[in-house]
């Protein structure tokens, strides 16, 4: 049996210092009910993070209002358990607010996201952010006050590279005015991606790395009806896998960075990485969305 590692997966430069592997994990899935409060078992949640590391992830998707705070709680627990922390890249987002279960609110005043930023260093023990996502756009803040902030924190050496998540083609040309833009992080998976396609190749053509979030559609693209089932018999895989080896070959900028809380499904989507799907079935998938 092909051994499970997300070395598997390919890799993505970020800068010549910074190669990552293109099978990384999300965060969001540690924390309680609608992404507030604690995990039930917050050592787990650390133990889970830690052993994403061991099976060759080294980048981690996360946000401080992810609990808010508790899931990178976890993370700093893991980094701070793991010899080579220091070759973990952490994709991090600043700018939104929790008020409660499920309630996210933009918040993009630049004092507060200079100190979203400084308490997330604080709490990783590192000097600097590897790539700082704008989590989104708040309109009642300029595109210079909000992507300017992070250019200055960037020029200042706390971030080394800026993304934007959530963004529509325009928006994203109008943030890369404002600084360099490294990636996007956008919605996108094998039953949800034609709104996003267009964004994907643009931030290939300029050198971005995209990131989709709700990889496996929070879990529906796993379940017992998934339309990816009879694909996946074929390769001996599992619906996940085949969402996530879509994804793999859908473009060579994307990283998946898929959620889960169990160790099981942890393994079962860094295999993903041993999926090789044929042209033939890529295209399949890729006309399931109408
Ligand atoms: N930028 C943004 O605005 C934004 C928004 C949302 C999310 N994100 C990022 O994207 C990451 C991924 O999104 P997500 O976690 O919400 O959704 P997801 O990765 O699409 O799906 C996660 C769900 O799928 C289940 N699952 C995971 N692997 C599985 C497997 N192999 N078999 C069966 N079920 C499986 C998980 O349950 P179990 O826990 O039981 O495995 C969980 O319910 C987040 O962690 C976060 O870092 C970013």
């Amino acid at each position: 049996m092909d051994e499970t590692s997300a070395t598997k997966a390919g890799t993505y430069e970020f800068d010549k210092d910074f190669i990552v592997n293109r099978l990384g994990y999300g965060t969001m899935q540690l924390t309680g009910n609608g992404v507030w409060g604690p995990y039930k078992d917050p050592d787990q949640a650390a133990d889970l993070i830690k052993s994403s590391f061991d099976l060759g992830v080294n980048f981690i998707d996360t946000a401080d209002s992810y609990g808010p705070w508790h899931a990178d709680t976890y993370l700093a627990k893991a980094l701070k358990d793991y010899s080579d922390s220091d070759k973990i890249f952490i994709s991090d987002k600043v700018g939104q607010v929790r008020t409660g279960e499920n309630e996210w609110t933009p918040v993009g005043a630049p004092a507060f996201l200079r100190q979203e930023v400084e308490l997330s260093l604080r709490l990783f023990n590192r000097d600097h952010e590897d790539l700082l996502f704008l989590h989104r756009i708040d309109s009642h803040y300029t595109l210079e006050e909000q992507v300017g902030e992070l250019k200055k924190m960037q020029d200042e050496g706390k971030i080394k590279h800026i993304g934007v998540s959530q963004v529509t083609l325009d928006e994203l040309k109008d943030v890369q005015k404002v600084a360099k833009i490294d990636a996007v992080e956008n919605l996108y998976n094998v039953g949800h991606h034609k709104d996003d396609d267009e964004i994907v190749d643009y931030a290939k053509e300029q050198g971005m790395a995209f990131l989709p979030w709700f990889p496996l559609d929070t879990g529906n693209l796993t379940k017992a009806d998934s339309p990816l089932n009879d694909i996946a018999k074929k390769y001996n895989a599992s619906s996940a896998q085949i969402a996530l080896a879509w994804l793999l070959k859908r473009s060579d900028n994307i990283i998946p960075i898929p959620g889960t809380s169990s160790l099981e499904h942890l393994k079962d989507n860094i295999a993903a990485a041993n999926v090789n799907l044929s042209d033939e079935d890529f295209e399949t998938l890729s006309k399931l969305q109408k």
